[in-house]
């Protein structure tokens, strides 16, 4: 294969199937980020996933499936295809999977024996997810199997939503044609799943491991419940760890609307806020600030956060003041990954 950036009119799926069959990685585009894929039957693929992302390999790792094919008894070919990966699949996971997949949630089960140990990190559970980028979604059908993907990053860093970002990430391996990257353009929902543990439901009901934007009111309303009991962070998950989808340049989190002379301490700042930037230039003339302004919405905030963190970190800053989030709970999601992103930037 001589081009290892390719869209979907220039390419088979019977090739990428053929690629993924050989061993090799794969990066693929989902609805929430772009994902390092490797077949997940085949553990020397995944170890290569391990290495191009430098994670530790106590880390899990998300497999990916496709849906069955629409019609009557879906919830029965939920079931089946459930139960290639758990021998426990809770009636739960089947309300879920046909309310929310194909999208942006990752149910926690209880693994079946042959689940390699390389995907659960060790621990006796698996991460599932059924991803809804129509590209993906026709590669799971025909490949037929799993694909493990995390996200397409160097380990702690931002996410990619575009083939570009990867691309950045990761150009020593694609052009040594290492990794191959499908550009299914920009992901339309900007953050990861939210993962949702039912590995624990006699202990302490369904627990959500990382918030996103399938809400927990969302998840509630699904399954008939009131609230879910907080996470008390006794599971593993490198999405858990403070500091993580991170920029190099230092970010805070501010009120825009507080801000004051000494917060103008740096040279070359940059400032995002829900605030207009005529209104903020007029209040701050003298700053040597670039002004970003970003919209009241939560879904273009969560599509848009990833690349202007990249954007801006590579423009340089000496500090980037982020806007504080509304505190709705449907920006939980958002909320996890700046705060994340502030614990761990500033650091080469
Ligand atoms: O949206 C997403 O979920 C993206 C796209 C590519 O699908 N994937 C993603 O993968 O975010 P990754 O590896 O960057 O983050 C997956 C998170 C990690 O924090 C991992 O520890 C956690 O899922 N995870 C995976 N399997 C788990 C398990 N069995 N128990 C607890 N956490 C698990
Ligand atoms: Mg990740």
């Amino acid at each position: 294969m001589s081009a290892y950036i390719v869209h979907q009119s220039e390419i088979q799926i019977t090739q990428i199937v053929d690629h993924i069959q050989q061993g090799h990685l794969l990066a693929i585009p989902t609805e929430t980020v772009y994902g390092l894929a490797a077949n997940a039957a085949d553990d020397e693929a995944i170890k290569k996933i391990y290495q191009l992302k430098n994670r530790p390999t106590n880390h899990p790792l998300i497999v990916h499936i496709a849906p069955p094919i629409e019609g009557s008894g879906i919830e029965l070919a939920w079931e089946r295809e459930l139960a290639l990966w758990s021998n426990d699949v809770p009636a739960q996971a089947i309300v879920l999977a046909k309310a929310f997949w194909p999208g942006p949630l990752t149910i926690i089960l209880k693994k079946a024996k042959h689940v390699s140990d390389l995907i659960t990190g060790g621990q006796s559970t698996v991460g599932i997810r059924v991803p809804r980028h129509p590209w993906t979604i026709q590669l799971l059908q025909a490949f037929g199997g799993g694909l493990v993907a995390p996200s397409a990053n160097r380990f702690g860093r931002i996410s990619p939503t575009t083939a570009m970002h990867v691309f950045d990430e990761f150009n020593d391996f694609v052009q040594a044609q290492q990794l191959m990257i499908l550009d299914g353009g920009d992901c339309e929902v900007g953050i990861e799943s939210t993962i949702l543990d039912l590995s624990r439901l006699e202990q302490q009901g369904p627990v959500i491991l990382r918030p996103g934007m399938i809400s927990e009111q969302a998840i509630c309303k699904v399954l008939g419940v009131s609230t879910l009991q907080a996470n008390d962070n006794s599971i593993r998950h490198s999405g858990g760890m403070l500091g993580h989808y991170a920029p190099q340049t230092p970010l805070i989190t501010k009120d825009i609307s507080q801000l004051t002379p000494a917060d103008f301490s740096e040279k070359k700042m940059a400032v995002v806020s829900f605030i207009e930037q005529q209104e903020l230039k007029k209040q701050w003339p003298d700053a040597d600030v670039d002004w970003y302004q970003i919209p009241r919405d939560v879904n273009v905030v969560a599509k848009e956060l990833y690349r202007l963190l990249r954007d801006l970190d590579n423009k340089n800053y000496q500090k980037i003041i982020f806007d504080q989030l509304p505190l709705a709970p449907e920006w939980a999601g958002l909320h996890d990954r700046l705060t994340r992103s502030v614990y761990g930037s500033g650091i080469n």
